[in-house]
């Protein structure tokens, strides 16, 4: 079944494209056929993430101009299955060919992940309600977990949001005033979708290794997703 899910966050910075490129090609190694589409207008980063920025001519702006999807489509040379449409460089003054480009996707792919901006996420009213659901990505401090919880504001009724915890250390946890997991959970108000832990490549902008405690929470993710039931690793918590 077609799905979509919009990656999103109160603050910047959280690790909501990472987040969805590793969960994109997760997916895509699952078998599944798999589209990431840049939202993030004027700082789009998904195109350096999967290595395609050299072939990148025409983006979103210009399928919702009216340039063929193919010509714009860009898929990941590693990995079968999966293709980026890069962000354009302004938010579309009329959102209805943007609604009408995600119906038109879904006989071509089994996941949109739709990157977003931080805070409001203008261009979500225009995602239809039906087949589409929300991660909120959060990172283990203060400031983050408060502004996931004003970002519920914004969420159209009927979404399914769920919350990522990304960057996730105890130590970090133990800096907070929430004293576990749970007062996390209690407090976003969002059901808990996946915990990312820490790390210490990913910080400092190298890929994820082929062992990345990081990229295994995204392998778990993307089966959840997939409908599986895969609980999150009491240990890593
Ligand atoms: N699990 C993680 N552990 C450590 N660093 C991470 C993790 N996920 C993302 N990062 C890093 O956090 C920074 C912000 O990530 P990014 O995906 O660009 O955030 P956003 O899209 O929310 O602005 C990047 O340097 C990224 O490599
Ligand atoms: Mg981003």
């Amino acid at each position: 079944m077609h799905r979509r899910i919009a990656v999103l966050s109160g603050k910047g910075g959280t690790g909501k494209s990472t987040l969805t490129a590793g969960v994109g090609r997760a997916l895509a190694g699952q078998g599944k056929r798999v589209l990431l589409l840049d939202l993030d207008v004027g700082f789009r980063c998904l195109d350096l993430m999967l290595g395609v920025t050299d072939r990148l001519v025409f983006d979103l702006g210009d399928v919702l101009r009216g340039k063929p999807l193919d010509d714009a489509l860009l898929p990941a040379p590693d990995r079968d299955g999966l293709a980026l449409l890069a962000a354009p460089a302004a938010l579309p003054d009329d959102p209805a060919p943007f609604t009408a480009l995600l119906c038109s996707l879904e006989s071509r792919f089994d996941f949109v992940l739709l990157d977003f901006p931080a805070g409001k996420p203008t261009l979500l009213s225009a995602v239809p309600v039906e087949h589409t659901s929300a991660l909120v990505v959060a990172t283990p401090d203060e400031i983050s977990l408060r502004d996931a919880v004003g970002l519920r504001a914004y969420l159209p009724d009927g979404v399914d949001a769920r919350l990522v915890l990304n960057r996730f250390s105890r130590a970090a946890l133990r800096r907070t005033s929430f004293a576990d997991l749970d007062r996390v959970v209690d407090t976003c108000g969002l059901p808990l979708a996946a915990v990312v832990p820490f790390d210490g490549d990913l910080a400092v902008g190298a890929p994820a290794s082929s062992t990345s405690p990081a990229r295994a929470a995204w392998q778990r993710l993307a089966q959840r997703l997939d409908g599986k039931s895969v609980p999150i690793p009491a240990k890593k918590i």
